[in-house]
């Protein structure tokens, strides 16, 4: 069986790590990685490879940066090439990113079987480009693998048929876990200004990751969340890794002399890689975040979580794990720290089959279920598809 991941973003790098390391247990299965790049930087992108120990892409589409509609565009453009010349049996979307939607389009368009990885969460808010990427990336998937129960309440409302949904467990889960050992073992970044501190006296330190276009924008509400995080700064230093789009927003905004002060306690540092992220999470009192990764990440290690978001795909998040939303004005933000800082933050439990074992269980219902599915997505007669001649696809 010929199975091309396509991965795009850091999100999808982490997801695919435990997917790619299962693949590659079955000597049946024949792996084809594709990265599109979308995120090219360093820290965006090559660390994560080394420090997930993922495997060198076989193909980079180079697709750089662009906006949502061009840079889905130019994916799937790029991409064509590579079905065809691959002609994979399975084709894998991770998430919710542009490149996930592009690889969704393409396989779909291409008549190859769709299996989405982290299906059905739904925010319920189309002004997020990952809500809109969700819900094309799901209707049109032929298998769907979901990480937690509203996922599958949600297909099933959306019209997917019982038997293509399979809850099998969350495999960013998957990677947390096999290398979390590692990243505690890991030194944390010379240029981060507390890394001294907090290796040497213990110092405690929360977590800050912001990089959504609804907080970081929109400056009126990047400044109220800015300053809220100045407050909370005050009772308990954070360190804020920036992602590259937030970097801008910071610049732009004059923010970045109001954290060069010799009392500031926000500390901006560069992105990280997933080792060094990982120890930082671990260790700290509280995560303050609008990703949905970190989200799920804070609630599997029992840190204490404040989304800055109205709303969340992820609900078990806050029904079972350790996450609460504060919105995006920034009153509720500094409130809430209080209470964590007081000792009453959520104490959560880690959600069912969130085991380190969901890889496992996708590469088994693939391997499964894969006679059933070509049935779904017939290449004209069964006897034309068997006489199709396997072309050999380049290796970089
Ligand atoms: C994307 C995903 C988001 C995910 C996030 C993780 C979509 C719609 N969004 O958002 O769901 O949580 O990745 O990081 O796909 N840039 C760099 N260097 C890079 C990559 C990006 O400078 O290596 C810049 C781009 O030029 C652009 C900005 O960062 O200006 C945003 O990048 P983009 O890939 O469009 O989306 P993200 O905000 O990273």
């Amino acid at each position: 069986m010929r199975i091309l991941t396509v991965v795009g973003t850091r999100p999808n790098f982490v997801k695919a790590a435990a997917l790619l390391e299962e693949m590659g247990r079955h000597p049946e299965i024949e792996s084809v990685l594709v990265h599109s790049g979308q995120h090219y930087d360093y820290e965006m992108s090559k660390t994560f490879f080394e420090d997930l120990e993922i495997p060198t892409p076989h193909v980079n589409l180079g697709v750089g940066s662009g906006g949502a509609v061009s840079q889905t565009a130019e994916i799937m453009r790029r991409l064509e090439g590579v079905i065809e010349e691959t002609q994979p049996d399975v084709v894998v979307a991770l998430g919710d990113v542009n490149s996930s939607l592009a690889t969704a389009l393409a396989a779909a368009q291409m008549r190859r079987t769709l299996a989405h990885v982290e299906a059905g969460l739904r925010s319920f808010d189309r002004t997020m480009p990952e809500e809109v990427n969700r819900v094309a990336i799901d209707a049109l998937a032929d298998v769907l693998f979901v990480t937690e129960p509203s996922g599958v309440e949600n297909l099933l409302r959306e019209g997917k048929p019982e038997e293509a949904i399979h809850m099998v467990g969350n495999v960013m889960i998957d990677a947390l876990r096999r290398f979390l050992p590692r990243a505690r073992e890991c030194a944390l970044p010379v240029l981060l200004p507390m890394s001294k501190n907090i290796r040497e006296q213990r110092e405690a330190y929360g977590v800050v990751t912001l990089h959504r276009p609804s907080t970081v924008d929109h400056r009126p509400t990047f400044r109220r969340i800015w300053a809220a995080l100045q407050d909370v700064a005050r009772e308990l230093p954070l360190i804020f890794p920036v992602h590259p789009r937030t970097k801008v927003r910071i610049e732009d905004s004059g923010l970045r002399e109001t954290s060069c002060s010799d009392t500031n306690r926000l500390h901006l540092a560069p992105p990280m890689s997933y080792l060094a992220f990982l120890r930082l999470q671990s260790e700290a009192e509280l995560i303050i975040t609008d990703s949905g990764g970190v989200q799920e990440e804070s609630s599997a290690l029992g840190v204490p979580c404040l989304t800055v978001r109205e709303n969340t795909e992820r609900p078990i998040t806050l029904t079972e794990g350790t996450n609460r939303l504060v919105g995006l004005d920034g009153n509720r933000l500094l409130d809430e720290a209080r209470k964590v800082l007081r000792g009453e933050g959520k104490v959560g439990r880690i959600p069912k089959l969130w085991d380190g074992h969901a890889a496992t269980r996708i590469v088994e219902r693939l391997l499964n279920r894969i006679p059933d599915v070509h049935d779904l997505v017939p290449l004209g007669s069964s006897n034309e598809r068997a006489n199709i001649a396997r072309p050999q696809y380049r290796l970089m």
